[in-house]
């Protein structure tokens, strides 16, 4: 089992779309297993986005991701990381295609409503910035067995 790094970012909060984001994935069947609200310090928010230092929407995306709250969360299952970004849609909002998160709830470029974890090196380094050991849970659920197809021994 896979899990990966979500952010719902300060624009998904102020606009009150946490609860029908949150509900695509769950929807989905994976497994909230990690989950926080907070206000990004701006030293996280340059550690989280490094990879992007040199770029020119550097200092727009820290001053974005740090201007209000947001929500965090860490998601688990099989596949998790490309599934949720197969979910998120395109990095654009104005180019992401119907039926995916920033497709059907957004229109800004830089206003994208959510991060997800781009490779199991990536959501490896994210969860430990923004979770702390023991905040990730490890637990079953009742609906596994229902979710997955546990016939082989393990999930499919
Ligand atoms: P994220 O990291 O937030 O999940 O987004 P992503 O992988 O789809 O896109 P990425 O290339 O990693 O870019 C990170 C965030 O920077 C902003 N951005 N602005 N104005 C621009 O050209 C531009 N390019 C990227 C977006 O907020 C993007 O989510
Ligand atoms: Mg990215």
């Amino acid at each position: 089992m896979e899990t990966t790094l979500i952010i719902l970012k300060p624009d998904a909060v102020q606009r009150g779309l946490m609860g029908r984001i949150l509900a695509r994935f769950e929807d989905k069947g994976l497994q909230v297993v990690g989950c926080k609200l907070m206000k990004i310090p701006p030293d996280l928010a340059e550690r989280h986005y490094e990879a992007h230092k040199a770029k020119p929407f550097y200092p727009g995306l820290v001053k974005f991701m740090t201007s209000a709250p947001v929500l965090v969360l860490a998601l688990r299952g099989n596949g998790a990381i490309t599934i949720a970004r197969n979910m998120m849609g395109a990095t654009f909002g104005s180019k992401a295609a119907p039926g995916t998160i920033r497709g059907d709830f957004g229109v800004s470029n830089s206003f994208n409503l959510i991060h997800g974890s781009d490779s199991p090196e990536a959501a490896t380094k994210e969860l430990s910035l923004f979770f702390n050991p023991g905040e990730v849970l490890e637990f079953g659920r009742a609906i596994d067995p229902w979710v997955y197809d546990f016939g082989g021994g393990k999930p499919e």
